[in-house]
């Protein structure tokens, strides 16, 4: 199934989303993780309209090809980078926020990336992750195959509030 969302809403969502959840209403560095086509406008917008500093991860090199071609002749600061947000690794207090979205179901070992989130992060800074998880117990045989033949790793919101709140006490 494909949705398309119209960009105003996007965008009205996402101003919404910055300004009541993040609070970037002052110069902030902010990172970015799986950029397809949706995400790399909302880092452009966020750099655009926020007075921030975005860095726009992705593995795909498809993907930062686009986005890089998309900021040429902006005048904002965003960069995109082609890298494996499991192998990167930033120093310590980087980032204000970390946004996430749709990607976490791609990582394999959640709980090392999670600890990574909270090295990188200042303090008091926000990790805000917005993905896909299963609700707890036993689900449908058709979920479960979807999830198996597309590779994803999704655990129940109790799973991952746990490995969250592992790697916040292991920083
Ligand atoms: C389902 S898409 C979601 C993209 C975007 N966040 C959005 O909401 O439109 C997942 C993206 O995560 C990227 N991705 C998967 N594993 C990754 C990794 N280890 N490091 C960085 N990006 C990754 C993929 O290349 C893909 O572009």
């Amino acid at each position: 199934m494909s949705v398309v969302v119209p960009e105003e809403v996007t965008f009205t969502w996402l101003k919404f989303l910055m300004l009541m959840l993040l609070g970037l209403t002052s110069p902030t560095r902010s990172e970015s993780i799986g950029c397809r086509l949706w995400y790399q406008r909302k880092c452009i917008y966020m750099a655009e309209n926020f007075d921030v500093d975005v860095v726009g991860i992705d593995l795909s090199i498809n993907m930062i090809s686009l986005a890089i071609e998309r900021v040429i002749g902006l005048k904002c600061t965003v960069e995109f980078e082609c890298v494996d947000c499991t192998r990167k690794i930033y120093p310590k207090n980087t980032f204000d926020v970390i946004y996430t979205r749709d990607a976490m179901l791609h990582i394999k070992d959640k709980p090392t990336l999670f600890e990574s989130f909270y090295k990188w992060l200042k303090h008091g800074g926000t990790l805000l992750i917005i993905d896909y998880c299963k609700r707890a117990g036993s689900i449908s045989l058709e979920c479960e195959e979807y999830i198996k033949k597309g590779g994803y790793y999704i655990h129940d919101m109790e799973a991952d509030y746990q490995m969250l709140k592992n790697a916040d006490s292991m920083t």
